[in-house]
């Protein structure tokens, strides 16, 4: 025998999370978390351990020997194991807001596994009075209060309630390209410069729109994807340069058939995650329908907020917008573009109707398209695709692409559309937009775990940043010092 096994010794972990203590009582358990207050009560200590699930109090006596000269050096936010016996809190100690509040943790034995630094700011309260910059550097901390902890487990609930309600109905996730080409949302792109091909770009993707209508060009009939789009925008509170849309298309389908899947889901959802939520329904307890131009003329807005009383934060006013006009004025570009995109249908019968009402009143063409919008926020948008791939090159030209642009830019999916496309439509509706408004966060920062700032930075990473010159060279970069800001 060799003197050392050459077998790995493998160990597991016996720690419990403190919500499990409620079933150990008079038990020996380990604990481990962050030390979240201490409290000196002559020579006993009481502190407070902190982990995923909650709280629960620690009391080392000056008879638990080493375990009490331990207990002395601790401070807020170290990291411990402890071991100790669950018992009950004398009568009157009793904490009722605390679920362990019952029972305390007798310690006999504590083991510091990180000490920690005075933290920047303290995390016991909402936090919404912290310096943005400061929270977002050190977001890590940020995060371990409680409103955000809370924010971050629920938008997980509500993304795992969406895959489970699809994948049940026949969707199947798919994951589409990140490095990209351009594809018109209305925003500008993100562009990332190609080392192997110099002056070429890839874009990010503004949404995986093309992606999934080639998609139903393969056969997949139900798409989504809960994913990340990149748009160069000016960040507000309702609006992040990188965001996630559930995604979905479906071929075979009406707008009725996607305005009722989402309504379906997002009333289910509600009422099995946010169960005291109050919803704002018809009188056959569906979401309402409102065309554009009645919200335009009563609400002067195309995402109109129709709550009851705006004064009760647990209302849910849900609605979907419909019958949009097709084309709005650009007058920056003098030239009419596409109110949702240049994908959407509209309400033409065929290639020759569509040009006719294109040459006498552009704005009188009504598109397949439904917004979805909660409490005066749009919270989502889709149409019905244009899958007549001649109407499809009219409605680009319409745009104003001449028909070499429409090749350069729109030829892949042209010449798709020439193999056999399913009549398809489909929806994104917004994660971020819906969580916040679920969750009553004035925005969508306080959702999102490594949100930008106002200003689209981020304070932690340092993003965006210099690089080396030698990366620069690689990619074929000259900086414009001039031009810098
Ligand atoms: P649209 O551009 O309307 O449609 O976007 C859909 C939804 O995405 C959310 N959203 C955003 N959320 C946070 N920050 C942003 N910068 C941001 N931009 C948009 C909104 C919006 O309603 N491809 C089409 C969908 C389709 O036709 O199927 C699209 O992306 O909640």
């Amino acid at each position: 025998m060799l003197p050392f096994s050459a077998e790995p010794v493998y160990t597991r972990s016996v720690r419990i999370l403190t919500s499990e203590i409620l079933e150990k009582k008079g038990e020996k358990v380990e604990l481990a978390g962050w030390i979240d207050s201490r409290r000196d009560h002559g020579k006993i200590i009481f502190f407070d351990l902190r982990d995923r699930e909650g709280l629960v109090q620690l009391v080392a006596a000056p008879d638990a020997g080493e375990a009490h000269k331990v207990a002395e050096t601790l401070r807020p936010e170290w990291v411990v194991s402890v071991k100790g016996e669950v018992k009950d809190r004398p009568k009157g100690t009793e904490n009722s807001n605390l679920v362990t509040g019952q029972l305390e943790i007798a310690v006999s034995e504590i083991t510091v596994l990180a000490k920690s630094e005075a933290l920047p700011f303290p995390i016991d309260g909402d936090g919404y009075e912290i310096d943005e910059e400061t929270r977002m550097k050190y977001r890590y901390i940020d995060l371990r209060r409680k409103r955000l902890t809370k924010n971050i487990r629920n938008r997980y609930k509500v993304i795992r309630f969406m895959r489970e309600f699809l994948g049940e109905r026949g969707f199947a996730e798919v994951e589409t390209p990140i490095l990209s080409k351009s594809t018109p949302e209305g925003a500008r792109d993100y562009l990332v410069p190609s080392r192997l091909y110099p002056g070429k770009f890839y874009a990010l993707p503004q949404s995986p729109q093309q992606y999934k209508q080639l998609l139903m060009i393969a056969g997949l009939e139900r798409y989504f994807q809960i994913t990340r789009c990149f748009r160069d925008e000016d960040t507000r509170g309702d609006r992040q340069p990188e965001f996630t849309q559930l995604d979905i298309e479906m071929s075979f389908v009406g707008e009725d058939d996607v305005m009722g899947l989402v309504e379906e889901m997002y009333l289910s959802l509600v009422k099995k995650l946010y169960p005291n939520k109050k919803l704002k329904l018809d009188g056959s307890g569906r979401i309402p329908r409102m065309s554009y131009d009645e919200a335009i003329k009563n609400y002067g807005s195309d995402k109109p907020d129709v709550r009851e009383n705006k004064d009760d934060p647990d209302e849910l006013a849900f609605l979907f917008v419909v019958d949009f006009p097709m084309f709005e004025w650009k007058e920056t570009e003098k030239r009419w573009d596409a109110v949702h995109h240049p994908f959407t249908q509209p309400r033409v019968n065929g290639v020759e109707d569509f040009k006719n009402k294109f040459q006498s009143d552009p704005s009188s063409i009504k598109a397949k398209q439904y917004d979805f919008v909660l409490n005066g926020y749009e919270i989502g948008g889709g149409s019905i695709r244009t899958h007549d791939p001649e109407l499809l090159s009219a409605v680009f030209e319409a745009m104003g692409n001449r028909p070499e642009d429409v090749q350069a830019k729109f030829g892949h999916l042209l010449q798709a559309f020439r193999y056999g496309v399913p009549p398809h439509g489909g929806v994104a509706p917004g994660v971020d937009r819906l969580v916040m408004l679920l969750e009553r966060e004035p925005n969508i920062r306080e959702v999102i775990a490594f949100p930008k700032t106002g200003d689209g930075r981020d304070p932690m990473m340092q993003a965006p940043s210099e690089v080396d010159k030698s990366q620069l060279d690689e990619l074929h970069l000259i900086i414009n010092k001039e031009k810098e800001r």
